[in-house]
């Protein structure tokens, strides 16, 4: 079912500062770096050219293939006409510059200590592992998440909230919804109690901001319970804090969505004049407790938008500010983009194709238009297993990972297509079919055979197989 149809109309000013963090950056709190040694900058903090391998030592955490290095470069958010710098556009000017200020981050690389320890993640997560996230070297990581920004901003910046959007990896599959690089945003707001007298006049200072928030027209479905023993309140915390920082949480972030969805055209005519529906549902993040889920009711399914919480206590420690109460949320731009703009494959955000580039202006939300795309072709990959392995002990992510390695973008997907025993010899056969296609031309018959050797040459290399 199409619901949106095209709005060829601007929803913010094309002027708006792309970058209010560099402008304010006079006024970013210098905090020395003694008692936050682990924070320390061993890695760059302005994109530079270097490569990886130059900058960080390579042990054996490193996993950070060349393919993906490449996109570190590609920085789709500094081109103002992306459907993503639109959206992040959109939804940054939900909120009032003058107390939300937009730090850019445009290097990938962090440190394991940002991306997970200052985030209060157990030792033993399972988002830490090799086989989940790009390792540069023990220490450094490209970002799993935008929140790897949290405790900095929390840190450094003096308006009591912060936007960030960035680029964020995590080792997947490649298919239409999936791809090893997708954009983030974060957001959060504090509160310190500094000078204030009581626990009441804390609470209350909280719930004359919430108060300032416009109030949306939308239909709000919110069954959870401020906190209880599945989504805890933290130690120490006065529940009536808590509500009123969540009343705040809630409020905004409904405020944001139901002023990004306003500005889309629905074209069916039964759900044109239905008020927006979202709702709230538990969640479990490890920087935040309480936490939720926000869900949008959207073309006949429940989409989800945001995650967010209460901020752990001890980010604000880490922070240096120990004292402070406050919230944060995180959200993934690609998904919401492919349902405004209507782009079906999650793999033409990185196309440099100008027939997808050139559909889009700064700041408008307009319907994606289809073009043919260019031939595609089949490859067939049979091979013998080594004598005593079975099919069960080859891994589709590995021939993936070499695929894409070899043959990076040029390969829409692959797929084992047979797998058979020999009644003689016992050994286990596979056959993969690889389809080859181009966001960006014809491939030449050539180059595809060359594309198909190299991956040849990687599947004996590496796992010793026997080709057929
Ligand atoms: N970092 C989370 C993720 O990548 C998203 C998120 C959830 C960010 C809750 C937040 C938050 O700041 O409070 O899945």
């Amino acid at each position: 079912m199409r619901l949106l149809r095209p709005c060829q109309r601007a929803l913010f000013s094309p002027n708006d500062s792309l970058s209010l963090f560099k402008s304010v950056s006079h006024q970013i709190r210098k905090v020395s770096s003694e008692g936050n040694t682990e924070i320390k900058r061993a890695r760059d903090t302005q994109p530079s050219d270097k490569p990886f391998s130059k900058v960080y030592a390579a042990d054996e955490w490193t996993n950070v293939t060349p393919s993906i290095e490449g996109l570190t470069r590609r920085r789709l958010l500094t081109n103002p006409a992306h459907p993503l710098s639109t959206l992040k556009q959109i939804i940054f000017s939900k909120f009032p510059e003058s107390e939300y200020t937009r730090a850019e981050f445009p290097v990938s690389q962090v440190s394991v200590y940002e991306n997970f320890d200052s985030l209060h993640f157990p030792k033993d997560h399972p988002g830490r592992s090799k086989t989940d996230t790009y390792y540069l070297n023990k220490d450094y990581v490209l970002r799993t998440h935008t929140s790897a920004h949290q405790v900095e901003c929390f840190r450094d910046i003096i308006t009591p909230g912060f936007l960030v959007a960035a680029d964020v990896y995590r080792r997947d599959a490649i298919d239409r919804t999936h791809y090893p690089v997708f954009h983030q945003m974060e957001g959060g707001r504090w509160w310190s109690p500094e000078g204030v007298e009581s626990v009441e006049d804390f609470i209350a200072k909280i719930n004359a901001d919430t108060e300032k928030i416009p109030r949306p027209e939308i239909t709000i479905i919110d069954e959870t319970l401020p906190f209880h023993d599945g989504n805890p309140i933290q130690q120490g915390q006065d529940p009536a804090v808590c509500i009123a920082i969540t009343n705040h949480l809630k409020r905004t972030l409904e405020m944001v969505v139901s002023g990004v969805f306003k500005n889309v055209v629905i074209d069916d005519e039964a759900l044109k004049d239905q008020p927006l529906q979202i709702r709230w549902i538990d969640a479990t993040f490890p920087f935040t407790s309480p936490s939720w889920e926000m869900e949008v009711f959207w073309g006949g399914d429940w989409l989800e938008i945001f995650g967010c919480g209460v901020t752990h206590q001890e980010i604000f420690a880490n922070a240096g500010y120990p004292e402070r109460v406050g919230w944060a949320f995180g959200l993934g731009l690609e998904r919401l983009a492919m349902v405004l703009f209507g782009v079906p494959d999650i793999r033409l955000f990185w196309s440099q194709d100008p027939r997808f580039l050139n559909q889009f202006v700064p700041g408008v939300v307009s319907q994606f238009e289809k073009f043919s795309k260019y031939p595609g072709t089949y490859r067939d990959i049979a091979f013998w297993l080594k004598q005593g392995e079975t099919a069960d002990s080859f891994y589709d992510n590995d021939l993936m990972d070499i695929v894409r390695e070899s043959a990076g973008d040029l390969v829409e997907d692959a797929q084992q297509i047979d797998k058979f025993t020999h009644p003689k010899t016992g050994r286990t056969s596979l056959c993969y079919r690889i389809r080859f296609q181009s966001m960006e031309r014809t491939l030449l018959n050539e180059e595809v055979n060359e594309l198909q050797e190299v991956i040849r040459k990687g599947l004996t290399d590496k796992f010793g197989v026997e080709l057929r």
